[in-house]
């Protein structure tokens, strides 16, 4: 399975009931993976946080949306430590709404004192996926219109 079906299978359904809970019933129904039992066990969201329910602040990715001349620009905030590679935010990751791929920037945890990242999303126009990626706490969803 190629990348970005597995991201769609595994985030796809869920994701979209964090915007229309319907959609991922009618999902789950046509997949033969369960999408909404992976929130809180495969990543984490701010309502499904799973085995780190003690860890939702420091790594629910904060999304600021900017618009400009040419488009639109997020600012993407996990209010993280970044010690070396013992623990660090390894990279934020921005997808549509079907979960294509639009950006992604990565973190030198040697060189970069904050997870802090600015993605540009184009013109595009509707739900945002934005992951954060923890290397001891993995990753976390968060979800913005734009
Ligand atoms: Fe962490």
């Amino acid at each position: 399975m190629e990348r970005r079906q597995f991201i769609r299978r595994v985030f796809g359904g869920a994701a979209a009931g964090l915007v229309a809970p319907g959609l991922v019933m009618a999902s789950s129904r046509t997949s033969s993976v369960n999408t909404s039992s992976m929130a809180g066990g495969v990543y984490f969201t701010e309502a499904q946080p799973g085995r780190w329910n003690k860890k939702i602040t420091g790594h629910l990715p904060n999304i600021q949306v900017i618009r400009n001349e040419t488009g639109t620009v997020l600012k993407v905030v996990t209010p993280h430590e970044m010690k070396a590679h013992e623990h660090y935010i390894v990279k934020h990751i921005v997808l549509d709404h079907e979960f294509n791929f639009i950006a992604e920037q990565m973190f030198d945890p040697t060189k970069d004192k904050a997870p802090i990242s600015e993605m540009s999303v184009g013109t595009y126009r509707g739900v945002v996926n934005v992951l954060s990626v923890c290397n001891k706490h993995d990753t976390w969803l968060n979800t913005a219109e734009v």
